[in-house]
């Protein structure tokens, strides 16, 4: 199995559920502590071994595209105020990765959305990250790719959920840690199992074929969750559990829940935070 290189981010959704945050600023950008989403995902899939990433994007994201850049005006203004660890911070986002934006005419589900990158994969297996769902620790993707690596099977992230938020997900049906079935935003009394598909997945080239043959499903749209069913019955896909925290950063409560969390990890901002928080629950009188 060749190793896996390219990671593909499906940043093309409308961000309902995020706004009126996302109405001019796609929710990509929005900041998680100090920089936007979708800079913690490029920087995941660069830990785990990926050079290239392809970013599945519509219109008015263009401001992904510019953050991933060079910005001269920018960095000759830090050159002459002599500000070199700012002139790094913004050289390096440049250099993180190999870019490259492919457009998805219309958001018609995140299954299309992966099929539009196929050109730029091409025959070789490779991982999807999506931007809202945080991981931490973020180590997960590593081993998924490990995973895939050594078994030469597809390899998608499951976590377990309780009650019935599980029917928002998808969900699959799991033998140790090979996949049976999955089925996408089942009613909760239909949910095979608890264990809910999350935003990280490491795929074979299957994939593309399977999604070829899919129709459209659940809400109309072509999910990515009907595809891994095929490539899960014809060529075998596992589950790596995740136990840490996760959130999906595409609604208020779980951003600012992620903010949270992992600004208590940052080395400068997590110790003052923590005070901050500790006075603010005396202040407010939410102590138990
Ligand atoms: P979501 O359903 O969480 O994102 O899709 P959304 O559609 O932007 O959000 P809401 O539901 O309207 O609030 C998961 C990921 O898949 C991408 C989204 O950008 C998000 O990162 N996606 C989804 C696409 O790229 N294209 C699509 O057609 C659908």
């Amino acid at each position: 199995m060749a190793a896996i290189r390219t990671a593909v981010i499906p940043a093309a959704g409308l961000g309902t559920r995020f706004l009126p945050a996302s109405k001019a600023v796609p929710k990509e950008m929005v900041t998680l502590v100090d920089r936007p989403a979708i800079q913690w995902v490029v920087e995941e899939a660069v830990a785990a071994g990926c050079t290239r990433v392809v970013m599945v994007v519509g219109r008015g994201k263009e401001a992904i595209a510019d953050h991933f850049d060079r910005a001269p005006e920018l960095e000759a203004s830090l050159t002459a105020s002599g500000k070199q660890g700012l002139l790094d911070v913004v050289r390096r986002l440049a250099e993180l990765a190999e870019v490259v934006l492919v457009r998805q005419g219309e958001p018609r589900g995140l299954g299309h959305a992966v099929g539009v990158a196929r050109p730029v994969v091409g025959d070789e297996p490779f991982a999807v990250l999506l931007p809202d769902d945080v991981f931490h620790p973020s180590t997960l993707l590593t081993e998924m790719v490990a995973s895939t690596e050594a078994s030469g099977r597809s390899t998608v992230a499951v976590m377990r959920i309780a009650g019935p938020e599980i029917s928002t997900k998808g969900v699959a049906a799991v033998d140790g840690r090979r996949v049976l079935d999955v089925v996408e935003k089942p009613a909760f009394e239909d949910a095979p199992s608890d264990l809910a598909l999350l935003g990280r997945y490491v795929f074979t080239p299957a994939i593309f074929d399977a999604l070829d043959r899919i129709g459209h499903g659940a809400l109309g749209e072509l999910q990515l969750t009907d595809a891994i069913r095929l490539v899960a019955q014809e060529e075998g896909v596992d589950a790596q559990a995740f136990e840490g925290g996760y959130f999906d950063t595409g609604n208020h409560l779980d951003w600012l829940c992620s903010n949270v969390e992992l600004a208590l990890g940052h080395p400068t901002i997590g110790g003052p935070l923590a005070v901050r928080l500790a006075d603010l629950v005396r202040r407010l009188g939410l102590a138990r």
